[in-house]
């Protein structure tokens, strides 16, 4: 990058380098040429604008050159991008984690699912140089605005409009896939595209998946970061239109009535949330006017209320979330990095290190 022409660029490099040393200091960002990377790019660049929530929950939007704009984006927090929340920029030491755990030598090339604003495929670049870095987003808008950014900071990684889940097979293969929207199994495509002892870093419900490719690339193994992460669904498995009509038939419908055993309260622990949203990831627990609802989009709906929950619709989905939290505390309440993710032609499992406990099978394939 060139040197701060002008007093805001000084004051942005300020900001920039404080964040840095923080993630540094906090034993987010280990690697040096991570660090040098962080250091090279400035994030305010990629984020002119981002959407935040006021006390009464309407959106507000931060503009650049605002106190709060740069301290914001020069803070380890996520923000929102596009004011309809289709976009974001990831908390740079997840961002940090994510990278650092693609163990990158130099000299690969890398595909980037959620190209969103730039950011992770500019500090991809500067770690491996623009040819190497292929990045792609569903969401033409998204993509014209990063390449202007990632054109502006100097970096000039392919950028595409492509839906993620078919990878990129154009400029493939690759050594390492990284994609920065949340999944409920890994497609295919990508394991496809990935040279053997390729590496995958993909969010998996409420954890980061890291699985390398076989040297015989006949399978594919890993496990999951420690740190929690919440990241938008990758868009075609994103929540149908109904959703409002779900949710007042959730509220008033006349279900099949029950005690509950466990009420929605298990959502707020990390660890247990990780297992559910695996198990159980198209499932959506909200507070709709002080009533616990629960939705899923087969049109399963359930309400809790008075130690009682009401379900209806085609499946019985308070009861499919009771089971697998009731495997978790039988398991004896594992967190996420003891879980480990196995893919071969038979499909996808999720299953306990060392230990009997619950499967899961991500993706059945057919027969
Ligand atoms: C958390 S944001 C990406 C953040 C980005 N890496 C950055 O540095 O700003 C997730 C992105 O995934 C994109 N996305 C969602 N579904 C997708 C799909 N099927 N294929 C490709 N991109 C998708 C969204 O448009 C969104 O920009």
């Amino acid at each position: 990058m060139s040197e701060p022409t002008s007093s805001f660029d000084s004051r942005a490099s300020e900001y920039l380098d404080k964040m840095v040393s923080g993630l540094i200091a906090d034993g987010n960002i280990a690697d040096p040429r991570w660090q040098a990377a962080f250091r090279a790019v400035p994030r305010h660049l990629f984020v002119p604008r981002f959407y935040r929530n006021d006390q009464e929950g309407s959106s507000i939007v931060e503009l650049a050159s605002g106190d709060h704009w740069i301290s914001a984006v020069y803070s380890d927090i996520h923000l929102v991008t596009t004011e309809d929340v289709r976009s974001s920029s990831t908390a740079p030491s997840l961002m940090a984690s994510m990278l650092q755990a693609l163990e990158l030598v130099g000299d690969e090339r890398v595909l980037e699912i959620g190209t969103g604003t730039g950011y992770n495929a500019a500090l991809l670049s500067e770690r491996l140089g623009p040819d190497q870095v292929v990045s792609v987003d569903i969401d033409p808008d998204l993509v014209a605005q990063a390449r202007e950014r990632l054109e502006v900071a100097g970096y000039r990684p392919f950028v595409a409009v492509a839906d993620g889940v078919n990878g990129y097979p154009d400029a493939g293969p690759y050594d390492a896939v990284i994609a920065t929207c949340r999944l409920d199994y890994i497609p295919p495509a990508w394991l496809q595209q990935l040279r053997p002892s390729g590496v995958i870093v993909a969010p998996l419900g409420a954890g980061v998946a890291v699985l390398r490719k076989s040297a015989t690339g006949d399978e594919a193994a890993g496990e999951f970061l420690p740190a929690a992460a919440y990241f938008m669904p990758l868009r075609h498995q994103a929540e149908p239109t109904a959703v409002g009509e779900l949710i007042q038939i959730a509220l008033n419908g006349a279900g099949v009535r029950r005690p509950y055993r466990f009420d929605t309260s298990m959502y707020r622990d990390n660890e247990a949330r990780f297992w559910l949203d695996l198990t159980n990831p198209d499932v959506r627990a909200m507070t709709v006017d002080g009533v616990s609802v629960v939705i899923r989009p087969d049109g399963s709906w359930a309400r809790l209320a008075d130690a009682l929950v009401v379900q209806g619709g085609p499946g019985a989905v308070w009861d499919d979330v009771e089971a697998a939290h009731g495997d978790w505390l039988a398991a004896g309440r594992p967190s996420r990095a003891q879980y480990r993710l196995r893919i071969t032609d038979a499909g996808q499992d999720v299953f306990l290190a060392g230990r009997s406990g619950p499967t899961y099978r991500l993706m059945p394939l057919p027969d």
